[in-house]
């Protein structure tokens, strides 16, 4: 073989040179291929749904009870009226302006009229600590309880009727 034939079968410079940047270029993609992004949307409203759905659950038993179809059992309320009130808590960030539409009965009218909301929001947060605490003092099925008890049920009744789809 001559010098000539010899360099005609090296690969040149340029070209080992673009073997290895295409080699670390699709090692690198393979470790760092980003991850879809997390669909903020969906969280969201999958999110506030599960905290509706407790709250639902937890509040039903009081609803019962101011309409007479069930005792009051002290333990029991204490329970879910504390529940009810640390599950409020969550509402104040379950409704980012990504999570208008999905899969949602949140109506538009949440973002358009974001005061309004965020006021109702509040006032159901302070009516289930307020009703928490007349809990808490003992007095078992009294006026103040049902007061109480009413004003967190208009509230849910207030919102859905303007901001919750059918
Ligand atoms: C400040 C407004 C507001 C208040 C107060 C409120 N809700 Fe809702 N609720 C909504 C909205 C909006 C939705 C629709 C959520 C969605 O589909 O993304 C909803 C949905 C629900 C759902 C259905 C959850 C699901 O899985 O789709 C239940 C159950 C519920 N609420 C119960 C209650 C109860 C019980 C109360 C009161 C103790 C209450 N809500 C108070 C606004 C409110």
């Amino acid at each position: 073989m001559t010098p000539q034939q010899l360099s005609t079968l090296r690969p040149t410079r340029a070209g080992c040179a673009f073997i290895l940047a295409t080699a670390f270029a699709s090692a690198a993609l393979a470790q760092t291929a980003p991850a879809p992004p997390p669909n903020l949307a969906k969280q969201a409203i999958e999110n506030r749904k599960a905290v509706f759905t407790l709250i639902g659950n937890n509040f039903k038993p009081i609803g019962e009870i101011l309409r007479g179809n069930s005792t009051y059992e002290s333990v029991e309320v204490g329970k879910y009226v504390t529940r009810v009130s640390f599950l409020t808590g969550f509402l104040v960030e379950a409704f980012p302006e990504v999570s208008k539409s999905g899969d949602t009965q949140a109506r538009s009218e949440i973002w358009s009229n974001r005061a309004d909301f965020d006021k109702r929001v509040k006032d159901f947060g302070d009516h289930a600590s307020a009703l928490s605490q007349v809990v808490a003092q003992g007095g078992g099925n009294s006026d103040a309880f049902k007061t109480a008890a009413r004003a967190v049920a208009q509230d849910c009744k207030g919102c859905h009727d303007n901001y919750r789809s059918k």
